[in-house]
Order: C-alpha cells, then structure tokens, then sequence
C-alpha cells in the first residue's frame, strides 16, 4: 500500500480518510487486498465538491472504501451544512463516481439513524429516525448511496474508539488521573466498538464480497460492532478496571466512577438511548463471529500498554 506516489499499478482499493480511527486501521487490515492507496484530507478534501470524483475517475479503484465523515456529533448541530456536504454531499457524489467507474464501495453509518427506543438491538430494516444533525447527514448518505445503485456495501457501526484520535477510552484514561471523581452517563446502551475490530471485518466481507464475484447478497447494508452491549458508565469502570489488571494506571489512580443519567449531562446533540445493532446477519452472511466489546477493549488497552 501506498499514500503518495502513483505507480501506475491497478488499484485494487482506495482508503478515504485515511487517518481517522478506522481509516489508518484499514490501511493496516486491507494490505493483503491488493494493490491499495490510502488518501487523507490533503490528498482528498471530500469538503470540496468534484474533489472525490475526480479522485475516483483519475485512480480508477476496483474498491473505494470510505473512512472520512463529519463525526463531531455535537458540533454538527452548529454547522449543518458542513455536516451534510461531509456526510451527504460528498457521499452521493462518491457514490456517482462509483456507479460509472463499476468500483465497489463500501462506506460506514452509525447507530444514531435510529431513534434509540426500546431495549433490544435494531435489526437492518428497522425504522429509522434520527435525533441529531449528524444522525440525519448520515442517514441521507446512506439514501444518496441506494440512490446511485452503485454496488455497495454500508456498514453502520457504534462507539468507536481505538488506540489513537479522539475518544471515550483515550479520554477516560487521561481525566481519570486528573479526577478523584467522574460522572459518567448509564441510560445510554450500545456496543462500543474497537476500530481495528471494524477494519478487520470489513477486510473479512470486502474478501467474501470479492470472492462472490460481487454478490447482490452481500451488497446493502449490515450492522458491525462488537457483540453485547454497556452503558457508557459500565464501559468507563471497564476500561479502568482493565487498564489497572494491564499496568496502564495504578490501583490508587482510578477514579470513583458515578452513575448519572443523561438529564444531569445535557448535549447539544440527543443521543439514542438504545444504541444495540442487531450483528446476526452480518454474522450469518459472512460466517463471522463478533468479538465481545471486553475482549476487544482488552486488546486495544494491551496495545496501549506496549
Ligand atoms: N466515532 C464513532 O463513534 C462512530 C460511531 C458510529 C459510526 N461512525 C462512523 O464510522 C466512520 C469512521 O469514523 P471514525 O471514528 O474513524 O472517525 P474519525 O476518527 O473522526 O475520522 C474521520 C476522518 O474523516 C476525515 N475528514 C474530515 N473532514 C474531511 C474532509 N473534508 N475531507 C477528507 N477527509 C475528511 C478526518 O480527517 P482529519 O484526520 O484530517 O480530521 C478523519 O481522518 C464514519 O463514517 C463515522 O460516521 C463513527
């Protein structure tokens, strides 16, 4: 895999967004792909209309792969329409682009184009709602990319963190030794959902997808995270108790962690309170089984720690 030079070489995948969370995972799960490029902001600006067709036409990918969104959820409520030109206009251009070169796509959604009620996990063809700008911007990129009938795959994920950028388990392992005490919401449930974990699978599917020659079974959209499910609360007392059996912090630096409902944290953007995606059908259809999100933060604190 490449990020800069041209080689002239067939491109059997394209990464956009390459240094985000999942972006710079997939740059290391998909080199046994092909022939791959993996173009962040400067080499892509997806803010730029024309930019990300024009990238597809001139590379002309069997594969683009797109890690790049607007994923600040609370300042999208303040700047709509950066939000949707990211997550909607850019998408439906890229989904274009796609459809007419015959490149395969696949592209990430999230748990927050649902409303949130109830208590079990959302099956794929579940009603869809959203309650926030970001929620919405994604969902209409999901339409933009059914409306192009480009082949393609949406793979709508949850609670993302990884071992690098900006997230809850990097957060909490630095406030925490700042604090004697956090307050951390437990009305919220959803898998949080390693980055690698999400880059891994995708790699598995895309290799299936590939395999099955394209297969319409295999296009449309799936939910990916990991299996069970936490509030954030559970998960902030995981990710210390974990980080304390790995050596990351000292028993005597973990904070007294305090349940508290949404009511007493308000946010600019509403959150689902049930963030549970139903992964069976991407477990039946790909043949895989989802790592629960404790081995998985086990394993993402471990590379922390070394
Ligand atoms: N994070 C979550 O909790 C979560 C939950 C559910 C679904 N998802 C979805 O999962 C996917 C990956 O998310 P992530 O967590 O990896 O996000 P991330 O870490 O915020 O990465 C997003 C990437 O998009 C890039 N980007 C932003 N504006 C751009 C622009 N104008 N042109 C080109 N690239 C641009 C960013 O570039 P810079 O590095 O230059 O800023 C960044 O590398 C997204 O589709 C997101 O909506 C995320």
């Amino acid at each position: 895999m490449s990020n800069g030079m041209e080689t002239g070489e067939p491109l059997d995948y394209l990464i956009l967004g390459a240094n985000g969370q999942v972006g710079r995972e997939l740059s290391r799960a998909l080199q046994p792909f092909g022939h791959g490029r993996a173009l962040g902001r400067a080499e892509c600006d997806l803010a730029h209309p024309g930019a990300v067709a024009e990238t597809v036409h001139r590379l002309k990918p069997k594969v683009v792969v797109n890690a790049a969104a607007w994923t600040a959820v609370d300042r999208a409520e303040e700047e709509p329409d950066r939000a949707h030109r990211l997550n909607a206009g850019a998408v439906a251009e890229l989904a274009g682009a796609c459809a007419e070169s015959g490149a395969a796509l696949v592209h990430y959604s999230t748990d927050y184009v649902f409303e949130g009620s109830g208590e079990t996990p959302h099956g794929i063809d579940a009603p869809l709602a959203p309650r926030s700008v970001y929620g919405r911007t994604k969902l209409e990129g999901e339409r933009a990319i059914a409306a192009a009938a480009a082949k393609a795959m949406v793979l709508r994920t949850s609670w993302v963190y990884a071992a690098h950028g900006h997230n809850f388990v990097r957060t909490m392992l630095r406030v925490g030794r700042e604090r004697d005490q956090l307050k951390v919401i437990d009305d919220q449930i959803g898998a949080p959902t390693w980055a690698a974990t999400i880059a891994d699978t995708t790699a598995l599917a895309l290799h299936d997808w590939r395999r099955s020659g394209w297969a319409d079974d295999r296009a449309g959209s799936w939910h990916l995270t990991a299996a069970g499910a936490v509030s954030w609360h559970g998960f902030a007392v995981a990710i210390f108790e974990e980080a304390v059996a790995l050596g990351i912090m000292g028993a005597d630096e973990v904070p007294q962690v305090v349940a508290i409902p949404s009511s007493e944290y308000p946010q600019p953007a509403p959150r689902p309170a049930n963030s549970r995606l139903d992964i069976a059908p991407l477990e039946q259809r790909f043949e895989l089984r989802m790592p629960h999100w404790r081995d998985a933060l086990r394993q993402c604190l471990r590379s922390i720690a070394s």
